[in-house]
């Protein structure tokens, strides 16, 4: 037995970074995946590496998430792990930010979120024990003047996910729900900050923003994976409604 044997998992956001990490390392643990992106060709490319299935999905609409939980039921046979990783990053200030830029980050960071737990429920309902992981941000624990949007996303993630464990729990599903909150880790998403930062290499940003953390590195997606694993997998099982940093030290200061 393989810690993930009998774990079949939608996971979103899986053509870049996090999310195809998280994949990989649920089929190295002997798990099913189906994933999903916005980027459809990129989700699609990386599923044929995993002898997996994919489609393009946009999570801030609630007809795409329809479809997606739709094609991974039949796809899988039925799902009871849910990966709401698909996300976008965004700089600015409450003064300097606009507002349709704050209703974007809400949308893919937040509502998301929303629609993926309140749809997938419905099938994973029937293939319990299941768990739903919600990638949240260290910035969903911790406030930055330059990260207003993204801070008021993440923090609804987290406490959203609060309440989907305790509903779950009430209603006695034996589905659990989590969030992840990781700080810096190598994926595309960080390229907005060497912009943001005036930094021209992707070395020199990791050694700038590690000087920030006590471990005095930045993560490896391998990192978020190998906690999603445990997660995922009956390991957690007594798990719910907690929130896991995975930030090098950063929110112990
Ligand atoms: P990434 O940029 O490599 O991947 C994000 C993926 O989300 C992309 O494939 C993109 O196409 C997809 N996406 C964007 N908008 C979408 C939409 N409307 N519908 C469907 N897919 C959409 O970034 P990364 O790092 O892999 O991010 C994954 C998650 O981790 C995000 O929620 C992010 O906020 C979170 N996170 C990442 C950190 C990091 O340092 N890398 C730190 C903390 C949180």
């Amino acid at each position: 037995m393989s810690r993930m044997t009998g774990k079949r998992a939608l996971i979103t956001g899986a053509a870049s970074g996090l999310g195809f990490a998280i994949a990989q390392k649920f089929v190295d643990e002997g798990g099913e995946v189906f994933l999903t992106d916005l980027n459809g060709d990129g989700a699609r490319a990386n599923a044929e590496t995993l002898g997996a299935k994919a489609m393009k999905h946009d999570v801030t609409s609630e007809e795409d998430w329809k479809a997606a939980i739709k094609r991974a039921d039949e796809t899988l046979g039925g799902f009871n792990v849910l990966v709401n990783n698909a996300g976008i990053g965004a700089f600015g200030s409450v003064e300097d930010d606009s507002f349709e830029s704050y209703k974007k980050v809400v949308a893919v960071d937040l509502d998301s979120v929303f629609l993926g737990c309140k749809y997938a429920l419905g099938v994973m309902k029937g293939h319990a024990p299941g768990s739903i992981i919600n990638i949240s941000s260290i910035a969903g624990l911790l406030g930055q003047a330059e990260l207003a949007s993204y801070n008021a996303a993440k923090a609804g993630v987290w406490l959203l996910t609060k309440s989907v464990a305790l509903h779950c729990a009430k209603r006695r599903y034996d589905i659990r729900a989590n969030s992840v909150h990781p700080a810096f880790i190598k994926t595309p998403i960080l390229d907005g900050m060497k912009e943001a930062l005036g930094i021209e290499t992707d070395e020199e940003l990791h050694k700038n923003l590690a000087r920030g953390i006590p471990l005095k590195r930045i993560g490896e997606p391998d990192d978020v994976a190998y906690a999603c694993v445990y997660l995922a997998s009956d390991e957690s099982k007594f798990v719910t409604g907690t929130e896991l940093k995975i930030d090098g030290g950063l929110s112990a200061w």
